[in-house]
Parts: C-alpha cells; structure tokens; sequence
C-alpha cells in the first residue's frame, strides 16, 4: 500500500500561509460568516480555525500539508470531532478521518490534538483562546490518508498475545468458567482498554521499535489475560514474551499512562508483567 510517513519536521518547514488552500465552499462559509452583521436576536459569529493534516495517497509526489478550516462555534458542537464532521459535511467532504461511536467507546477516533494524542469524540474544543486548533494523525504512523493511520502492525502485534480465553479443561461447572468477586476485580483497569492505540503511539520506544516491541496497549492486553484467573495458559503467554524486545523494550517513560483517554495505565500493567516474569 502506498503510504507516507508523518514528518513533522517537513510541515513545520511549511509555512501556514502557503498550506492554506480552502475550498471555494469553505471560502464562501467564512465570508459569509464573517462579513455578515449581527442580528438583532442572533449571536456575532465565533470563528475558529482548525490547522489539519492533509496527504493523500492518489497524489502520491504532493508533500503533505495542513489545510485551515474556519467554523463558526456557534453552529458547531463542543468536540473536535463536531467540528471535523462539520468540515467534511459542510465545507470539504475529501476531509478523510475514522469515527464510529462518537462517544469514547470504538476508539477509531484516535488523533493528535493540539499536541496530544486523544479522542477527539472526547476532546473539548478549546473556546479558551484565539490559536487554532492543530489536528494530525497518530504520530509515527504510515498514514493511509488524512487523519487515518494504518494500524495493519497494531493489529498484527495484537493477533500475536492471542487475546483470548485459553483452557486445557473443560469448566468444572460444566457450563460456564466462573471467577469470585475477588479474581473479576483484577480485571479492572484492563478489560476497559478500546485499542485505541493513543498510548503505544506516544511511546518513544514504541516509535523505534515498533515492529518488534509490542507497545503498551498491546501489553495491558497481555496483561489482561495473564490475570484472567479463568486462563491456563500463563506460562505459554510469558515465555512469548521472554525475549529482549517484546517486552523489554519498555523503558518506563510512561507517555503511555498519560495519554490513555480512558484513564488506564498501561504502564503499570508492564511492571506487573515484569514483576510476574521475574518471580516465574
Ligand atoms: S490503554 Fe488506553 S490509550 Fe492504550 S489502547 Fe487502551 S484505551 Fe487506548
Ligand atoms: S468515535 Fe468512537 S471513540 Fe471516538
């Protein structure tokens, strides 16, 4: 698959005047909004502008570039990703990003905001100040197009921890494998995971190694079977990971535990494998 791989550095080389090139639509959206006096009754327009990343694949020997859309937020709602549906609905419909749920739980929504990898179901737009907001897909991914990363190695990593009930006998019920209140409660923090991938993709190591190093969201998955009690497949999954990369390649920096969106610690997860793979 053709695919370009985000340079930041390129971009910012870019200058923001010669990277604006908005549709005669859009064009006529902001003149509109801006040329028109208040009404009385009706609110002044609250421009705002959205800096986003543009490349596409059909294109291939045009450089990517960030394209600035201006909304008015009165008609938008509150989260980026209004405001991105709004543009592709509205102003630009060659706009190309991945949504689904619209509300935290799909995690196809994962972008670059304003610095940050995040939902942008769930990330506010910033009324706070006049700087546009900067929008870019996962950093350090092959990018299919626009705000859309390939996630064909995340995937694939994912595949590899066999994320998965595993038993060599049948459920001594004979129907169902059951678990106390206890065993179920060490699941928390793990089975919550939507592999929306913001942790690994803000990982240096990850960024380095990403083809052998399986990255912190796949990891708490790991992890997350290594403490199913109802899994008998724990040495198996352990020696999986006893090597120098698949595991060993986390350095503790924890970008991971900052950035997960939905408040989960994929860092922590890491040492406990760690501690488990010592004391095995
Ligand atoms: S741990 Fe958090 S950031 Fe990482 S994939 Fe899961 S939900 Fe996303
Ligand atoms: S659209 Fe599903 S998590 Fe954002």
């Amino acid at each position: 698959m053709s695919a370009s791989l985000l340079s930041r550095t390129a971009l910012r080389s870019a200058t923001t005047a010669s990277l604006f090139r908005p549709t005669a639509r859009a064009l006529a959206s902001v003149a509109t909004s801006q040329s028109a006096p208040p009404v009385a009754g009706k609110q002044a327009p609250n421009i705002k502008k959205f800096e986003i990343y543009r490349w596409n694949p059909d294109t291939p020997d045009k450089k990517p570039f960030m394209q600035t859309y201006e909304l008015d937020l009165n008609q938008t709602g509150p989260m980026v990703l209004d405001a991105l549906i709004r543009v592709k609905n509205e102003i630009d419909p060659t706009l190309t990003f991945r949504r689904s749920c619209r509300e935290g739980i799909c995690g196809s929504c994962a972008m670059n905001i304003q610095g940050s990898n995040t939902l942008a179901c769930l990330c506010r737009i910033d009324t706070s100040s006049t700087a546009p907001v900067k929008i870019y897909p996962l950093p350090h991914t092959y990018v299919v197009k626009d705000l859309v990363p390939d996630m064909t190695q995340f995937y694939k990593q994912y595949k590899s921890i066999k994320p998965y009930l595993q038993r060599k006998n049948p459920p001594t019920s004979g129907r169902e494998n059951l678990q106390s209140i206890a065993e179920r409660k060490k699941l928390d923090g793990l089975y919550e995971c939507i592999l929306c991938a913001c942790c690994s993709t803000s990982c240096p190591s990850y960024w380095w190694n990403s083809s052998d190093y399986l990255g912190p969201a796949v990891l708490l998955q790991s992890y997350r079977w290594l403490a199913d009690s109802r899994d008998e497949f724990g040495p198996q999954r352990r020696m999986a990971l006893e090597n120098e990369m698949s595991l060993y390649r986390c350095h503790t920096i924890m970008n991971c535990s900052r950035t997960c969106p939905k408040g989960l610690n994929p860092g922590l997860a890491i040492a406990r494998i760690k501690k488990e793979m010592a004391l095995a």
